[in-house]
């Protein structure tokens, strides 16, 4: 097999050692990227008049070509090629012949590479931002539907207080916004021009790096060389970004999964996304929602290896970079996938158990907080307040009771200040609807936020 560099060589490679070298089994899966690249690159040579316009011409139709064969099944990259710029020449080269021998003049497969991996990053960041937008919308079709039912708030997964259900979804739409803003910011470093920095130190054939990157629709264009072809630290934004997004997915995952317990039962899985048990018939699991908590270990595991593959690497390329494509390539397969399964399990996949939530909030003491805010309000202090409530909680458990099964006559023995009204002031509904401070659950509060969002999503 012959090799592209140069007669410098007088060996073959051990075929092992070609093999460990190569990244084409999955740098392939750059080959528009490459070819785009290759494209902008050879308009630039004609347009500058280092080769003529003939030559430029035939090297993008060539270029197109390959493309088109590629698109429509009829060409596809793999080995012998080392990797996927070679590949791409080396094709071209066999096209066309002579000419396509000029292709590579002043630029590297450095600055082509990092040229090559941002622009299939940049595409596929827009692709996930609409997966992102598409899950806020389905979380917010359930929200909405939802103002009303009640569902038991936690901290230190205790019963603390009730919210609305609405409440608790929008706030993952919060959460899915924030990652939304925050691959924006990585495209924008993400959308930077490393073309025309060759190996490290720039070239002295008269390139335009400015006519490239608009080709390309870059926003900019590195300024430094060698900072041009080293720098990684857009790839590590991205999978940490990607990693926050899974801890996201992760944690509303966990609470499906809860929720669709015996235990729990506040909703059920539907037959469009539970599987069975291949023993116990009765069974029907969250597959769904555990697949993607486990995943979300996936891209932890890959923000760590690009942070070790970076760590120590000396200024300018190193081909320890090569490794950076693999947990790239499988952050975004994972969170795309995630975000998907996501969005059919809240569209079709669970179903909440409107009744069994309304029991549950009316069955607890979380309207505590309310019993004692309900002192203040007589002008009680809350310290004061508290202590009496928690009187009645140990009471009311000693007679295995709630506060609604107590009468006026026992509330006033913890205080004379109780009065007939204590009875709606401990009434869910009104313990939800009465938290009106801004950003609270209280229905007008949620009902602003509701259609905040309605307007945001374009619903
Ligand atoms: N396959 C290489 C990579 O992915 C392309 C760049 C190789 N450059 C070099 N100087 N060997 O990083």
């Amino acid at each position: 097999m012959s090799k592209v560099w140069s007669n410098r060589f007088d060996n073959s490679l051990n075929p092992f050692i070609e093999e460990f070298n190569a990244s084409i089994s999955f740098d392939k899966a750059l080959i528009l990227e490459d070819i785009d690249c290759s494209i902008a690159h050879a308009k630039m040579l004609g347009k500058t008049k280092i080769i003529s316009s003939i030559e430029s011409c035939k090297l993008i139709e060539g270029l197109q070509t390959i493309k088109d064969k590629y698109l429509e099944g009829k060409f596809s990259p793999g080995a012998p090629s080392e990797d996927i710029h070679y590949c791409i020449e080396e094709k071209l080269i066999d096209l066309i012949g002579e000419t396509g021998k000029k292709l590579h003049t002043g630029r590297s497969r450095n600055d082509q590479v990092g040229t090559d991996i941002r622009l299939w990053l940049r595409k596929n960041i827009d692709n996930i931002d609409i997966s992102l937008f598409e899950l806020q919308k389905s979380l917010f079709l359930v929200a909405e539907s939802n103002l009303y039912t009640l569902i038991p708030g936690y901290t230190h997964m205790q019963r603390a207080q009730p919210v609305s259900l609405a409440h608790h979804l929008l706030a993952y739409i919060e959460m899915f916004q924030r990652d939304r803003e925050r691959l924006k910011e990585v495209r924008a470093r993400v959308n930077i021009s490393p073309l025309g920095s060759a190996a490290l130190a720039g070239t002295k054939i008269k390139i335009d790096r400015f006519f490239t990157a608009k080709e390309l629709g870059f926003e900019k264009i590195y300024k430094n060389s060698i900072d041009a072809v080293s720098d990684r630290d857009f790839c590590i934004e991205f999978v940490s970004s990607s990693a926050l997004i899974m801890s996201h997915l992760s944690r509303i995952a966990e609470e499906i999964i809860l929720w669709v317990t015996d235990e729990f039962s506040f909703a059920k899985l539907t037959d469009r996304c539970a599987t069975g048990s291949s023993l116990m018939p009765q069974k029907k699991n969250p597959d769904v929602p555990e697949l993607i908590r486990g995943k979300t270990g996936r891209v932890y595991g890959h923000l760590q290896a690009l942070l070790t593959i970076i760590k120590g690497v000396p200024l300018s390329y190193n081909k320890d970079f090569q490794e950076d494509k693999e947990p790239i390539f499988d952050t975004v397969r994972t969170i795309s996938s995630c975000l998907n399964a996501m969005t059919i399990l809240i569209n079709e996949g669970i179903e909440f158990n409107v009744d069994k939530l309304m029991e549950a909030v009316h069955n607890d003491f979380s309207n505590a907080t309310d019993l004692a805010d309900y002192l203040v309000s007589k002008k009680v202090p809350f310290r004061e307040a508290y202590q009496i409530v928690g009187e009645i909680v140990k009471y009311c458990l000693t007679k295995n009771i709630l506060f609604k099964d107590l009468n006026l006559q026992d509330f006033q023995t913890f205080h004379p200040e109780f009065k007939e009204d204590i009875f709606e002031n401990l009434n869910p509904v009104n313990v939800v609807n009465s938290r009106n401070s801004l950003g609270g659950t209280g229905f007008d509060q949620v009902k602003i936020e509701l259609n905040n969002w309605k307007k945001k999503l374009l619903i």
